[in-house]
């Protein structure tokens, strides 16, 4: 059944009404990774994958929400005491708490949601969660008056305060802002952004997810963060942002050497967004790939971020002739994402397939990325 039917039928069924429908999508990353929470660059674009909810008033002071996929009800209030057990209904209550904090109004409401961004892959559900639900609230609510970025804000300090990750705005930037058929190049210390166009002429880009998701035992994410800030600090700035490698060479007896290769990692990423950008304006393919296999083996070897299984798919793909590959998102699984030249799509496919499957056991799932709009109401 299609996702709005699906919706639709158990709205109906659970509250005996109708609602308005609303939906924000996934997001990937051609390149630009942990560079963030850095004040560096990100080039994003929002996917045809989306969560999708039905949402109505109801005249109360209480939320009501099913979610479909997980089978499971939540109901709180909207005070902060009111914090719900379920985390998958924490991500919506703090969407609501943190629109009340910024001045912003939310009532009672009943809502159902379902969605296809696929879970543990690194495409950034939760920031889909939260920019659906922000997106509506406002509407609802607040007739439209608070800004894009605002939304992605209310999202990304839902992480922070009421999910226990210390992310960066990439996500939920992209889900709120993301157009079809454009990537979006973020300066998130400026937040200044331009929207690019995508449509590589010959080549597909394509998600290979490893279906492998690491424990975040002990918050790798979070540490990974605190790395980078010791080191902006141990150098006199706000973020890394203005670092070179020549001032993290000047300090490499101070700091540990994780933290060094940490902030190495991020320097060195900075750059190659810029490069990426450019070269995708010259049409050079072939730059954007040498991009994104430096990032894997930067991801990997200095901020040790990806796992085996990703490796092996990077390792694969490069033998297969793929322009570019690497590891996407935060990492400690998830997936890779791959620029293939389209003659060469089937038999990489087919290779990543069967060898991934001799090894692990299990296929990787395959997903072709369409690069889609981002948070909005369904007519
Ligand atoms: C996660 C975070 C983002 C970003 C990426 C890594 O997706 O939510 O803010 O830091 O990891 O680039």
């Amino acid at each position: 059944m299609e996702l709005k039917e699906k919706i639709s039928k158990t709205f109906e069924e659970r509250f005996g009404t109708e609602g308005t429908f609303y939906a924000s999508a996934g997001r990937i990353n051609l390149i630009g990774e942990h560079t963030d929470y850095n004040g560096g660059f990100v080039f994003p674009g929002a996917i045809d994958k989306v969560i999708m909810a039905e949402i109505k008033a109801n005249g109360t002071d209480t939320v009501r929400v099913f979610s479909i996929d997980i089978n499971d009800y939540a109901e709180f209030g909207l005070n902060e005491e009111d914090a719900p057990e379920q985390s998958w209904a924490r991500y919506i209550f703090g969407v609501c708490r943190e629109t009340i904090k910024r001045g912003g109004t939310v009532k009672g409401f009943d809502a159902v949601f379902a969605g296809n961004v696929p879970l543990g892959a690194g495409l950034s559900s939760s920031a889909a969660l939260e920019s659906c639900f922000a997106f509506a609230v406002n509407d609802m609510f607040n007739d439209n008056s608070i800004d894009k970025f605002e939304l992605a804000r209310i999202g990304q300090s839902t992480e922070h305060n009421y999910c226990g990750v210390n992310c960066g705005i990439m996500d939920q930037f992209a889900s709120v802002f993301g157009r079809k058929d454009h990537l979006m190049r973020l300066d998130c210390r400026s937040m200044e952004y331009e929207y690019f166009p995508f449509k590589p002429e010959g080549y597909t880009l394509v998600l290979v997810d490893s279906v492998v998701k690491h424990e975040l035992a002990d918050s790798p994410y979070n540490k990974r963060r605190a790395s980078c800030e010791r080191v902006a600090k141990r150098l006199g700035l706000d973020t890394l942002r203005d670092a070179t490698m020549e001032m993290l060479d000047a300090v490499k007896s101070d700091i540990t050497a994780e933290d060094y290769f940490r902030a190495k990692f991020v320097i060195e990423e900075k750059q190659r967004v810029l490069d990426v950008c450019e070269a995708l304006n010259a049409g050079d393919y072939d730059t954007v790939g040498r991009c994104m296999y430096a990032t894997h083996n930067g991801l990997s070897k200095d901020y040790e971020v990806s796992c085996e299984e990703l490796d092996f798919l990077n390792d694969l793909a490069r033998e297969c002739g793929v322009t570019g590959s690497r590891i996407m998102g935060g990492g400690f699984g998830g997936c890779t994402i791959n620029l293939v030249k389209n003659e060469l799509l089937d038999s990489f496919l087919a290779k990543a397939r069967t060898e991934f499957k001799a090894k692990y056991g299990h296929e990787p799932k395959v997903y072709e990325v369409i690069i889609s709009d981002g948070a909005r109401k369904l007519e």
